[in-house]
């Protein structure tokens, strides 16, 4: 580390193997550190409903940040560095929002390498059912084991899907179990 990165900004702005630009750590920043505010012009929902895409070449890229307060920060207007910040399905960051509900800022969920990308879930909201399409339309190209695919949040499964989940599981073990049992007795005789 030269002795330039020892103080200033966390963060520098770079391309990104992931996507367009990225965000990296410019020094080692230790779990819990605010990193930067995620700034850019407050939007209502309808505001954002009736924005144009930022890129007609590719119309779901989004510079949208939704906050509790029903509002959506649009880092594409009056935004800082951190609108280029890419989303990653196993984030090294979250958002963290100031008492109001007003305010978000980039956290370090855990010690980060000077270098390393500065990813967080975008977990993204949208009206629509979520098709298969629209999951496609969002595609996550994150990489990651637990990659969910998408770059919207995803329902929580129900009770019953979780115990359908768990009886396929099980069954699909069973049978592995039997096969396996079947294979060694026909090796045996
Ligand atoms: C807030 S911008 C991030 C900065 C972006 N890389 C850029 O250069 O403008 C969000 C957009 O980046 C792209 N992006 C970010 N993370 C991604 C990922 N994991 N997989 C695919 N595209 C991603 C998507 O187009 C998304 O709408
Ligand atoms: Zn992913």
């Amino acid at each position: 580390m030269s002795s330039s990165n020892r103080s200033g900004p966390w963060h520098e702005v770079r391309r990104s193997s992931l996507h367009g630009n990225g965000v990296f750590a410019r020094r080692f920043i230790p779990k819990g550190t605010y990193i930067l505010e995620y700034e850019g012009r407050h939007l209502t929902a309808e505001e954002a409903d009736a924005q144009e895409p930022t890129d007609p070449n590719d119309p779901f890229h989004t510079f949208f940040f939704a906050i509790s307060n029903g509002m959506i920060i649009d880092g594409g207007q009056n935004g800082n560095e951190s609108r280029f910040i890419n989303h990653c399905c196993e984030p090294n960051c979250e958002g963290h929002e100031n008492e109001y509900g007003d305010r978000v800022f980039i956290v370090a969920l855990r010690d980060i390498a000077e270098g390393e990308e500065l990813l967080y879930d975008y977990a993204l909201t949208i009206d629509d059912t979520l098709t298969k399409t629209l999951r496609q339309q969002y595609a996550c190209l994150c990489g990651v084991p637990s990659c969910r695919g998408t770059m919207l949040a995803l329902p929580k499964p129900s009770k019953k899907q979780k115990k359908k989940a768990k009886l396929k599981k099980w069954i699909k073990k069973t049978i592995r179990k039997e096969l396996r049992k079947a294979l060694q007795s026909s090796q045996d005789n």
